[in-house]
């Protein structure tokens, strides 16, 4: 088993926004995290990257409790993730950032240079190596994104909306890069709105709503589930006007 959760919790003030989660994750597995807005997906990853510390539960990575470790030491044992909003250094290029993920390893900033180009490849990020990171495209910022994460050579990826603002041929070369990276070995923990996406990449999806974990399984058996589609049409009629 790759990662463990168990009964984890995160509140912000009165708000339970991880509310006692159990799921595990399979070692080359890729998982979809969906839920609606709000449901605690970010929260979730933050806490198990260490970004933000449980307020009670247990996190396991490949066996070995991380829960309330520090976002470096976590990176280090190789579970990276990327962020919902890309953070772009406006006077960093593409190959800068990508070795900043690198350097939360190593004190070797020619290495990290250098196996950055490889990663910046791997990608579809070469012959942008050089130009401002800011001025990338949406796409482009979400695949350095990506770039940044892989420089940590993780076992295991959080993935945080990478899809979002992308058209459909971007989006298709994007899922084509999660596959392979799971064809590589690297086990993927994929939130994300689009569930056409979510439905096609991933072996297993867990569903939250309002911190809980409202379902889990495969595709097929949790878009059936009376619960999933309660969550998600209840959003739409919060915002019908009254009969
Ligand atoms: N730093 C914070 N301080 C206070 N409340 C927060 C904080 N971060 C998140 N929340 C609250 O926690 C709940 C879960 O938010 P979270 O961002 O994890 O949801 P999400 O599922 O990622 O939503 P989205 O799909 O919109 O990205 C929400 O009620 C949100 O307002
Ligand atoms: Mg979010």
């Amino acid at each position: 088993m790759m990662l463990e959760v168990r009964s984890l919790t995160k509140r912000f003030g009165g708000v339970v926004a991880v509310d006692s989660v159990n799921f595990s994750v399979d070692s080359g597995e890729i998982m979809g995290l969906i839920g609606p807005n709000g449901a605690g997906k970010t929260t979730l990853f933050n806490v198990v990257a260490g970004a933000l510390a449980p307020d009670s539960g247990e996190v396991l990575f490949e066996g070995n409790s991380i829960a309330g470790m520090s976002s470096a030491a976590i990176c280090r044992r190789g579970l990276a993730r990327t962020f919902q909003i890309p953070q772009v250094f406006t006077s960093m290029t593409v190959l800068e950032t990508i070795a900043t993920g690198s350097l939360a390893l190593t004190r070797a900033v020619a290495d990290a240079l250098h196996s950055a180009v490889a990663i910046a490849q791997r990608v579809g990020l070469a012959g942008r190596e050089s130009v401002l990171a800011s001025s990338l495209t949406t796409a482009e910022k979400k695949r350095l994104e990506l770039a940044r994460a892989l420089a940590t050579h993780p076992r295991m990826i959080l993935l945080d909306e990478v899809l979002a603002g992308l058209n459909a041929s971007e989006i298709a070369d994007m899922l084509d890069l999660i596959r392979s990276l799971r064809d590589e070995g690297i086990t993927v923990l994929f939130v994300e709105h689009n569930m056409e996406a979510v439905t096609g990449v991933c072996d297993r999806i867990l569903v939250l709503d309002s911190g809980r974990r409202i379902a889990l399984g495969r595709a097929d058996e949790v878009m059936a589930n009376p619960d999933v589609i309660r969550a998600y049409l209840g959003d739409v009629m919060v915002e019908a006007p009254d009969a």
